[in-house]
């Protein structure tokens, strides 16, 4: 019994410390070294910018708010920030001493990614920050490493897209897919066509489907994302998914009629592809949308567009026969074709989703990229189609990367759409995909969808542990610790992500009670 407590306080603290030698996602290399750095009260830096974003962030998010004092020279410093071009892209070095912390990156995308390794591995057993000493060389296995969130079927707060955007640096993504059009939800405000978000906003009939986003507040959270390596690219789908744009501009549909909008999936109200005025209309919607979003890429939509109004009005077919075009998904290829046109006039890349190139037919021009993500219905034929026309291509197979599947059945999702930890770890047809290697594929998003009313409580546990296995496959490019391992590493890091303000849901189907609720 004499001997029970110092036991105790010594099996904390190495735990403690320990934890902080777990990151999500993994480092590609560590070399544990022996010793701790402990900082003292204040705290002495090197930075060639000491203004830099990534500083501001170390400090508030490492530092914690400890008073610093500014360096002008290497040797003095106890944290010493150092530019390095050598280094690959997004990659960084941390070498910790027992005196002294250096830095390298070759930009500030290096930086983030060092301060999000940072943020993990400080801890603080006795109250003051200590980091275990070790050399952390570290770069992205992808170029693309995204989340996407659904703000058209069911409206968040700006805090809360602040939040997933934070998290998405933290598990160092660098891309924040917005989608912000559905059938239920016009989310972005458009200053030549104000209905769109006035009435396009306000179509949903349940809980916290009603809102828009305004330019000012676009630009802020860009101005955020940029702030934390993430580059939003906005979702403007095009032609279906428009039931709610359609609502507030019915002239733009096939017939001119008032829309039905369906509280769940998509119906046969799509853009009219046959009316020189539509595509006016969506060039000038792209136009602010540019001015608005500095993104190289802009996503055009594309999926789940079916043709019934365009094989029955007389303007779709009168151009499917004017341009001796096959049929109406030629028509689709030939719309989309004219819009991702007018963004390489701007200098942007358009991305499309996979269902434009089940079938050939007319050219996409070459800014096309491919987001495949049908893996249920189709497996993976738009990954090969879009390879095949030499598309670049970012990987979101439904299985097993959409998150808003739960693990377990929840109103429309049954057995068949859920999916748990180890299925995403071991299974993830994304994953094998970018084993290939091939320089089309970019890399990965995740999505969470909010069909079925996914409200904003609901989102974490979706999430979480799942995402840990997604950004882990974006990031590390090592062998795979294995599953047991893996799990364990995630069940030592649950509290501390809970910190951060994400709750976790069950990881395991096996552990999820009959009684759960997922709402
Ligand atoms: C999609 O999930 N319909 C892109
Ligand atoms: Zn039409």
């Amino acid at each position: 019994m004499k001997y029970l407590f110092p036991t105790i306080i010594l099996l904390v603290s190495y735990t403690t410390i320990a934890c902080g030698q777990i990151v999500f996602p993994s480092p590609n290399q560590v070399e544990m070294q022996k010793g701790n750095l402990t900082l003292k009260k204040s705290i002495s830096i090197y930075a060639e910018d000491t203004t830099a974003f990534y500083l501001s962030l170390f400090r508030t998010e490492v530092l914690r708010d400890t008073p610093v004092k500014w360096q002008k020279k290497e040797p003095g410093a106890e944290i010493c920030w150092i530019s390095d071009s050598s280094l690959p892209p997004e990659g960084y070095q941390i070498n910790i001493n027992p005196r002294q912390m250096i830095i390298t990156a070759s930009d500030q995308r290096g930086f983030t990614h060092a301060v999000q390794t940072l943020r993990q591995w400080v801890t603080s057993p006795t109250g003051s920050l200590t980091f275990a000493c070790a050399d952390i060389t570290d770069y992205p296995r992808t170029q693309w490493r995204c989340f996407l969130l659904d703000s058209g079927r069911q409206y968040q707060k700006i805090s809360t897209i602040k939040k997933y955007i934070d998290m998405a640096s933290l598990l160092k993504m660098n891309y924040f897919h917005w989608h912000l059009t559905e059938g239920l939800g016009w989310r972005i405000e458009i200053r030549q066509y104000p209905r769109l978000a006035q009435i396009g906003g306000a179509v949903g009939k349940g809980e916290e489907q009603q809102g828009f986003y305004t330019q000012e507040e676009i630009r802020e959270v860009i101005k955020y994302a940029s702030q934390r390596n993430i580059t939003v690219v906005p979702e403007i789908d095009m032609p279906g998914h428009a039931e709610a744009a359609l609502s507030a501009y019915p002239e733009l549909g096939c017939f001119g009629l008032p829309v039905e909008v369906p509280q769940h999936g998509f119906t046969q109200n799509i853009f009219c592809a046959g009316k020189d005025e539509v595509l006016f209309f969506l060039k000038n919607v792209l136009d602010e949308v540019c001015s608005l979003f500095p993104s190289p890429y802009i996503h055009l939509g594309g999926d789940e567009a079916p043709k019934g109004n365009w094989d029955e009005c007389r303007d779709c077919r009168k151009r499917i026969s004017t341009l001796k075009l096959k049929d109406s998904h030629d028509l689709q290829l030939w719309f989309s074709a004219q819009m991702a046109d007018y963004l390489k006039q701007k200098g942007r890349k358009a991305i499309f989703w996979g269902d434009v190139v089940y079938h050939d037919g007319y050219p996409l021009p070459d800014n096309t990229v491919i987001q495949w993500w049908n893996y249920r219905g189709h497996k993976d034929l738009a990954l090969r189609n879009a390879i095949k026309h030499h598309y670049p291509v970012i990987c979101s197979s439904n299985y097993y990367t959409y998150l808003n599947f739960p693990l377990t059945p929840w109103r429309g999702y049954n057995e068949a759409r859920t999916f748990d930890l180890k299925d995403v770890y071991l299974d993830n047809p994304s994953n094998k995909a970018l084993k290939e290697k091939n320089s089309l594929i970019l890399g990965m998003t995740c999505a969470l969808w909010t069909d079925d009313g996914v409200t904003e409580r609901m989102i974490d546990r979706r999430l979480f542990p799942r995402i840990l296995a997604l950004a882990e496959q974006m990031w590390y490019q090592g062998e795979a610790l294995d599953f047991t391992r893996f799990h364990q590493n995630i069940l030592q890091r649950k509290e501390w992500f809970e910190q951060m303000g994400f709750k976790f849901g069950p990881a395991l189907k096996s552990e999820v009670k009959e009684d759960y609720k997922w709402d």
